[in-house]
């Protein structure tokens, strides 16, 4: 990629300017590792490229999500170990989410190791190397301005969701997620200048991951933190470990293809099935749409399923009708059928995506963030009600 000056260097990645594109930066991984602020430190040919391969994977499963992000693109085979991102001013902040006791914790609190955490932790520390990146609470991070109280919650909200999201993502490959640290910065520049996003990486040195759940299987930097040696042959398997989680990493931004079929009884129930559809869509989820009656067109709806089961490999039904159209799809296929019933068009699309979410990460992201939406849209109208009256113009009579 252009680069031009270099902006700042981490401990493992470097950020440059990007030749005439002032909103946008160049993100370079390196091939270093450390641990313990630094006191360890190596070098392993290759983990630059597999780190941004990484980082580039998870990113573009959140930016699919719907999630803010920073990143553009890049980071695959070709871009080597640079990414394009949109340039941020960083929030000081490391904020970690735990499903499963381990690490600093485990030290902090004297849980026993693999204790599942539920809810889950949420931390925040403060990046300051001299002081050991030190725990900092939501208060402190406020009063010293470091972040607004909205920030701190919006940033706790969407790191709960990130880790949830990846968890899925690592479930499906029969991985745990144990604990992951995630930053985020203020957009400099655009119309949306000064919006929260997710930035900096996101690669196997920011999450603890234990296939089979088994810490001894870990595929993280634990394994290199742990090292009683670091001999070449350690660091060769340590690499070995990266390698096979950028891989694993790269079906993360693969969405499913599904299908919806949606069958209505009568012409009566059509405009209802368009708007279901269009709620669907909203998920990024074709649908196919027909009219079959239960009572009129038994054999025509015998058929349609018939013919729907053979086609597509992961299909879910929406029947709008009496119960026995839903009881007669329902008896002829063994995929998923949905009555739509007296639900809502949104309550149904969701209840279709969150079946096919099961296998999709992607689907999987989208309900959780429409979930965060619906409840911020409950909690706005509650403090809008509850607004004071204006106080009455100076001169105004009271009642
Ligand atoms: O060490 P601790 O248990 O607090 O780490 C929690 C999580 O945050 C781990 O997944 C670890 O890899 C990550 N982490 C990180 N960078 C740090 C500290 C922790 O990515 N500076």
């Amino acid at each position: 990629m252009n680069k031009g000056l270099e902006i700042t260097r981490g401990k493992t990645k470097a950020l440059y300017e990007s030749p005439e594109q002032p909103d946008v930066a160049v993100m370079q991984s390196t091939d270093n590792i450390t641990a313990g602020d630094g006191a360890r430190r190596n070098t392993i040919e290759g983990k630059g490229r597999l780190a941004a391969q990484t980082t580039a994977r998870v990113f573009r499963l959140l930016n699919l999500c719907g999630f803010p992000t920073h990143y553009l693109s890049g980071g695959e085979d070709d871009d080597d170990n640079e990414i394009l991102v949109r340039r941020c001013q960083m929030i000081p902040l490391e904020v970690v989410v735990r499903g499963v006791a381990a690490g600093s914790l485990v030290r902090r609190k004297g849980l026993q190791r693999g204790t599942l955490l539920v809810p889950r932790v949420l931390e925040f520390f403060l990046k300051d190397d001299a002081n050991h990146d030190p725990l900092i609470e939501p208060e402190e991070i406020v009063q010293r301005g470091i972040a607004h109280p909205s920030e701190v919650a919006a940033m706790s909200e969407i790191a709960r969701m990130v880790f949830e999201v990846l968890a899925h993502a690592w479930r499906r490959r029969d991985v745990l997620l144990i604990d992951l640290k995630i930053e985020f910065g203020r957009l400099a520049n655009g119309e949306n200048k000064g919006a929260l996003v997710i930035a900096d990486v996101v690669d196997n040195d920011a999450w603890r991951i234990w296939p089979q759940g088994r810490e001894d299987l870990m595929l993280d930097k634990q394994m290199y933190r742990n090292l009683q040696d670091v001999t070449p042959e350690a660091l060769d398997r340590v690499r070995m470990a990266y390698e096979q989680v950028a891989e694993l990493v790269g079906s993360f931004p693969q969405m499913r293809s599904g299908m919806v079929a949606m069958l209505a009884e009568d012409a009566g129930r059509v405009e209802n099935l368009q708007e279901i559809a269009r709620q669907i869509q909203v998920y990024g989820l074709a649908s196919g749409r027909h009219v079959a009656s239960s009572a009129l067109t038994p054999g025509y709806v015998m058929q349609l399923v018939q013919q729907l089961d053979a086609s597509f490999a992961r299909l879910v039904y929406v029947t709008l009708g009496p119960p026995s159209l839903a009881a007669m799809v329902n008896g002829i296929t063994v995929n998923p059928v949905i009555d739509a019933g007296v639900q809502s068009a949104e309550f149904v699309a969701q209840a279709v995506a969150k079946t096919l979410a099961i296998d999709d990460t992607v689907l999987f992201g989208r309900v959780m963030l429409m979930q965060a939406n619906a409840r911020s849209a409950v909690l706005q109208a509650d403090a809008q009600l509850n607004v004071p009256p204006p106080p009455p113009a100076p001169g105004t009579a009271l009642a």
